[in-house]
């Protein structure tokens, strides 16, 4: 069976590489999605995208992905330091979950320290840039691989 990830990017991702390019990196979303899928062939794996500026939208997109996908990678953005809903939408998942941001939080406003998101996700990557994307998938299929099944 072919492994499917999605990848979810949250507000004001949709402008990388644009945005604050000394923080966030020159490549763009579309770039980024380019090599995932790119990299993710050679691991077998099938990835669906989704990206939003709207907290409904990712929420709604949030409860398709149960018996559907094995794992999801989710850079919420601004959404990881107060969505409560985002946060209760990421808890009803059953499967493994990365949150990915790529500047590091910890080292910029303490208004970006806490991640309410993050405490409902099996791990967090923050402050490798694009690559914690990669890193994150990689993750999520070792993590995947290594669990038994259930059923
Ligand atoms: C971010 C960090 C958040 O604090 C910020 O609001 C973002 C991007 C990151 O990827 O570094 O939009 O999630």
């Amino acid at each position: 069976m072919t492994l499917k990830i999605a990848v979810v990017n949250g507000p004001n991702l949709d402008i990388l590489g644009k945005r604050e390019p000394k923080i966030y990196g020159a490549t763009t979303l579309a770039e980024i999605e380019a090599w995932l899928r790119q990299e993710a062939r050679s691991l077998s794996v099938e990835l669906q995208f989704f990206q939003s500026n709207s907290e409904g939208s990712i929420i709604d997109y949030l409860h398709e992905l149960e018996g559907v996908v094995q794992g999801l990678v989710i850079n919420p953005a601004a959404f990881s330091h107060y969505s409560v809903a985002i946060r209760d939408a990421l808890a009803f998942l059953s499967i493994p979950i990365v949150e990915v941001h790529l500047s590091n939080i910890y080292a910029r406003e303490g208004f970006r320290h806490h991640s309410i998101t993050s405490e409902v996700v099996t791990a967090q990557i923050s402050g490798l840039g694009h690559r914690g994307y990669l890193l994150a998938l990689e993750g999520l299929l070792a993590l995947i691989e290594s669990t038994p099944r259930t059923e």
